[in-house]
């Protein structure tokens, strides 16, 4: 037998309803906050997220599944989905159009991580991407569609957030922490040297123990901001704080992607595990300049669908039932079972779920089918019934019978 390769998840017939509600919950919210959905290809030039993503993180670094295509072309399946995005606004001169231009996605990404709880090498995102505002209500905005959706579910998050400032307060912040950090570089690790010569600002990021213990008491960001970085963190702070939406500011977030600016922020939980961030995001204004288009302004935020359900289910979260059967129809033998065949066919037709029997079944074991199935009514066709046309519909939640004519038995379920 061949397995499922390591890091990715099949989603089963009796579990595919979470998804949808999951998907349903963004769709409505996207609605909600105006925004329209995109889609991008599942891959892209590489190039888009050497560029987009940047050379000094580990999704371009370690993580990206890239290969090269047979006409020689290096091709990327999508490690997340904003530089795509990008590309699309960029590509479709949706610069024109009036700003801002609001947009949704939900999408797989694939990154060569090690696989662990709410881990995976294929996942999915809900995110969202408003492209060509630059002001603080975008960005409060932005935040408050991402904790409506989470609201939504009924999962409890910690929302934490930050400004990582603009190029120039950013260039300011970066020789500080080259200056802390130079005395000790010789005993960190070889990825926070390379970091240290290409985005400082990366180091605060590194999980290895031995180069935390130099992390924790780095210059904060905080210190460093411009006039006008402050200005705009105070402006989202304070929307924040009127709507009463309650969060932190930790100066040690800094994200894992290049090309965020300013505000950035994640919600995260304890309640699975050391993968705790379930959806994050930030402003990324140098992004569509630095992919060729032109200096427009960027914010938005990704959540892990795989994340978001692990925690759902660790924490009792029910997830509404998914819809079932609304009516079994039992043959006999072949000429009562085409009976059945057509009355199912006819009510399916018109969108109400009808289920049959595909296995010559006993009706005793029909009846057990129909009551796996969870189906609300059942009702069984014989001689009597091809007969007089009339067919005893049995509502297996109170036993109750009532007789009702073939031809009305979509107005009877309605
Ligand atoms: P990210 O923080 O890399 O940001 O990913 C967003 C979310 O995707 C994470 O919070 C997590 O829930 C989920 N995720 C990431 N990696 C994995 C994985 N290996 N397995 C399962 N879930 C995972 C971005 O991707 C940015 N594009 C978000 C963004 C949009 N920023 C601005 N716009």
């Amino acid at each position: 037998m061949i397995n499922i390769p390591k890091g990715t998840k099949d989603v089963l017939p009796g579990s595919s309803y979470k998804w949808q509600y999951i998907e349903e919950t963004a769709r409505n919210v996207a609605r909600a906050f105006n925004l329209s959905e995109i889609r991008t290809p599942t891959f892209e030039y590489t190039e888009l997220f050497k560029r987009g993503v940047g050379e000094s993180t580990d999704v371009v670094n370690k993580e990206m599944y890239t290969f090269e295509d047979k006409g020689g072309r290096s091709i990327t399946l999508k490690p997340e989905g904003t530089a795509g995005a990008a590309r699309l606004f960029i590509e479709n001169g949706l610069a024109s159009s009036p700003m801002p231009v609001k947009t949704f996605y939900i999408t797989p990404a694939f990154r060569y991580e090690r696989p662990q709880a709410g881990r995976l090498r294929e996942f999915h995102q809900f995110g969202i991407e408003v492209f060509g505002s630059g002001s603080y209500q975008t960005d409060a905005e932005v935040i408050f569609a991402a904790s409506a959706f989470l609201d939504k579910l009924g999962v409890r998050v910690k929302l934490e957030i930050n400004s990582i400032g603009c190029k120039v307060c950013r260039a300011e912040y970066n020789k500080a922490l080259k200056k802390y950090f130079e005395p000790n570089l010789s005993k960190m690790c070889e990825a926070c040297r390379s970091r240290f010569e290409k985005n400082p600002l990366r180091i605060l990021d590194c999980k290895e123990e031995g180069c935390k213990k130099f992390t924790a008491e780095a210059p904060s960001i905080t210190d460093y901001l411009c006039g006008e970085c402050s200005r705009h963190f105070d402006g989202v702070k304070s929307l924040l704080d009127n709507q009463g939406l309650k969060y932190i500011v930790n100066p040690r977030i800094v994200r894992g992607l290049d090309y965020y600016s300013r505000t950035v922020f994640e919600f995260v939980s304890d309640e699975i595990g050391a993968q705790g961030t379930v959806c994050g995001g930030g402003r990324y204004d140098g992004l569509i300049a630095e992919l060729g288009g032109s200096s427009l302004p960027a914010i938005g935020f990704a959540a892990g669908i795989e994340r978001l359900m692990l925690l759902m289910e660790n924490t009792g979260i029910k997830f509404p039932e998914r819809q079932k059967v609304r009516i079994y129809i039992a043959g006999m033998d072949e000429k009562t079972r085409d009976k059945a065949f057509e009355i199912a066919t006819a009510l399916r037709l018109k969108g109400i779920s009808a289920e049959i029997d595909h296995l010559n079944r006993s009706i005793k074991a029909q009846f057990k089918y129909a009551d796996k199935l969870g189906a609300e009514y059942v009702a069984v066709i014989g001689e009597n019934e091809l007969l007089s046309g009339e067919l005893k519909i049995k509502n297996m939640s109170d036993g109750t019978q009532t007789a009702v004519k073939i031809g009305q038995i979509e107005s009877y379920l309605k």
